[in-house]
């Protein structure tokens, strides 16, 4: 890259001009109108943060643990699908990445890089593994199975999506993958995503979850998924304090506040909107995570504040890979960490420890230069 990125925004301009109009707009898009998509960054301006001054904050520490493993600092890798549409590398180089920030990396079920292949590539890095529950159990315990194997740390378990939301750009560019690439773990060309396979006028991957992934889910199968692994079960897609309450009552291990990055339901809250009421509910029983518009050092730190042990980002990942692989996911990895660095520092906080609630309040509409 010619001139250095500054924050992320620049790298998420520069991934526009690289990647094809297709694959930015199925990384880039949210659902329907996109309302909760703009409100996801923008609600984080409605949240002010209350700096304490004079605290010698010459030294810091920013290390956090999720779900007991300690991590350099609290911001990780959410699962993004196919990867490989972004460089060549795919999910290879964003788990070295990882390995090298000291940071975590949920792996998607759809990857373009198997659950074993990213294991390798990253043995020592801190790898969940983020699971579809498929209308074929067998299949979906062989996935939770391979990922034990390969030491994966734990099962993030997406409940947001019985089916595909609706998103507009996809379907009208036809989205499929690239003929040279594939859903990594699935061996059938139908469970792989397979380019050669119809999928009419629609989004590919809309008919996909349509035909592969089980809408039949309850709560019940949170319990049934706590059966057969040891791994902790978190359940990733909780938006209100009596589901989390449901997730609790059958076992979770832990609950990511996330929309899915906007692209399912629209209209929805944004996360950090969200989040105190999930916090409210939970009273510290188990871990809470966020997810959904994490852009800034600032945002993790309000994310801290409102009651969340750690954030995961997903489309600055992609922006980073575009740009230049596993340097550019290690670039924003960075770029966040600095970021989240100096406004600890400027609110006073020398660990994670020292962030409390009385550092946000949330204020009225923010306009920016
Ligand atoms: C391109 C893309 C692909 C995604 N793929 C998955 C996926 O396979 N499984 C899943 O649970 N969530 C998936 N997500 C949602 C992310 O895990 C995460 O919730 C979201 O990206 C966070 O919002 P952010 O992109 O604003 O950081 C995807 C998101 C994007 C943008």
């Amino acid at each position: 890259m010619s001139n250095k990125s500054v924050c992320i925004c620049d790298f998420e301009h520069h991934a526009k001009r690289v990647l094809p109009k297709a694959v930015f707009d199925y990384y880039f898009s949210g659902a329907d109108e996109q309302e909760t998509l703009a409100d996801n960054v923008a609600a984080f301006s409605r949240w002010r943060l209350f700096p304490r001054v004079l605290r010698n904050v010459s030294r810091m520490d920013l290390s956090a643990t999720v779900l007991g493993q300690r991590l350099s600092m609290p911001v990780c890798v959410a699962a993004t699908a196919m990867q490989r549409m972004a460089h060549p590398d795919g999910e290879t180089a964003t788990a070295r990445a990882c390995l090298l920030t000291g940071t975590g990396m949920m792996l998607s079920s759809w990857a373009t890089s198997t659950i074993e292949e990213v294991a390798e590539a990253a043995p020592d890095a801190v790898r969940w593994m983020q699971l579809y529950i498929y209308k074929d159990r067998a299949l979906t315990h062989s996935l939770v199975r391979r990922a034990e194997e390969a030491g994966y740390k734990g099962i993030f378990v997406t409940v947001d999506t019985p089916y595909l939301g609706r998103r507009r750009d996809d379907v009208r560019n036809r989205f499929r993958l690239p003929s040279h690439l594939r859903m990594a773990n699935f061996e059938s060309p139908d469970l792989a995503f397979s380019s050669k396979k119809g999928y009419g006028e629609d989004s590919g991957l809309a008919v996909y979850v349509s035909e592969a992934i089980d809408p039949t889910l309850k709560w019940e199968d949170v319990a049934w998924l706590k059966r057969i692994t040891s791994l902790p079960v978190v359940v990733k897609g909780v938006l209100r304090g009596d589901d989390a309450k449901e997730a609790l009552k059958f076992g979770a291990d832990g609950i990511l506040v996330s929309n899915h990055g906007a692209r399912q339901l629209d209209c929805v809250p944004a996360t950090i909107d969200a989040l105190p009421e999930i916090v409210e509910a939970v009273e510290g029983r188990v871990e809470i995570y966020l997810d959904g518009g994490i852009r800034r050092g600032t945002d993790v730190l309000k994310a801290l504040a409102l009651g969340a042990k750690a954030v995961f980002v997903g489309r600055p990942i992609l922006w980073g890979l575009a740009c230049e692989g596993e340097k550019g996911v290690s670039d924003v990895l960075q770029l966040l960490r600095e970021e989240l660095h100096l406004a600890l520092a400027l609110t006073g906080c020398r660990s994670l420890k020292e962030v409390d609630r009385t550092l946000v309040r949330r204020s009225g509409h923010i306009s920016k230069i």
